[in-house]
């Protein structure tokens, strides 16, 4: 059975402190009230909070993740954070390919292949995400944009190294929008994309391979999302910046 995962994404967003205060709040929050034992929930703070992150977590079912990598593996790179860096502080997850990440910093299909490459080669779960604007959709474009970010992104992978590979499909015209993709909308494109990973390799492989929603989910739309036969979870951004709403994302698949 595939894995389902909520994750936070925090962006650039709180100080050390309120770091600090965020994560004591979710862990405090499980303590309470307990989390689904089949539900990952992965926090991705700024890197510069990881080893918060990871120690404040350690031996506790939540896992960290880092919100990018850099796609070479050392040297003279001011700046940037390896993956191998990353593996050093047990981070277990990274996006890659937030649509963020394409528009501010230019990063293309090819360098964001290199990205999941390194990170594969550490062990480290990328979260691939992909996803069209919107004029893209109003054009009917939006299937062929996010088969285009797989194929040059991901397919070039082997199937066993594949099946390490977590999808968010993140319409970019509902990222921090407030506009959330309907539910039937989101089901649609996660069963395209489920349909390209079958094609590209196998039924099974397909078949496990976890899609995330991403784009202006929240406490009050996730349970319809989630109840999608295609939709294993989601990565959440503004929403992950509060416990108890970011707790009660993570609770929607049992509502
Ligand atoms: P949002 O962001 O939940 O604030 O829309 C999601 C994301 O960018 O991953």
């Amino acid at each position: 059975m595939r894995k389902r995962i909520v994750a936070g994404n925090w962006k650039m967003n709180n100080n050390f402190e309120e770091a600090d205060d965020l994560i004591a709040g979710i862990l405090d929050d499980i303590e309470k009230a307990g989390k689904p034992d089949d539900i990952q929930v992965v926090l991705c703070p700024p890197s510069l909070y990881l080893e918060l992150a990871t120690d404040m977590l350690l031996d506790l079912p939540v896992s960290a993740g880092a919100q990018n990598v850099s796609q070479f593996e050392g040297g003279a790179y001011t700046g940037e954070i390896s993956a191998q860096m990353l593996a050093s502080m047990d981070v277990e997850y990274c996006i890659t390919g937030h649509s963020e990440r394409r528009k501010y910093f230019n990063e293309t299909d090819e360098q964001i292949a290199q990205k999941v490459n390194s990170l594969l080669s550490e062990s480290i779960t990328p979260i691939f995400c992909c996803g069209e604007q919107l004029h893209e959709r109003e054009v009917g474009n939006h299937f062929k944009v996010v088969q285009e970010q797989l194929s040059k992104g991901l397919f070039h992978l082997r199937k066993e190294v594949f099946k390490k590979i977590v999808i968010a499909y993140e319409p970019v015209w509902a990222i921090g929008t407030g506009v959330t993709a309907t539910s039937g909308q989101a089901q649609e494109m996660h069963a395209y994309l489920r349909g390209l990973v079958r094609d590209q390799y196998d039924d099974l492989t397909g078949d496990e391979t976890t899609i995330l929603y991403g784009g202006s989910c929240n406490s009050k739309n996730a349970a319809d999302l989630f109840a999608n036969p295609d939709v294993d979870g989601g990565l959440i951004g503004g929403a992950s910046l509060k416990p108890g709403e970011f707790m009660s994302i993570v609770r929607s698949f049992h509502n």
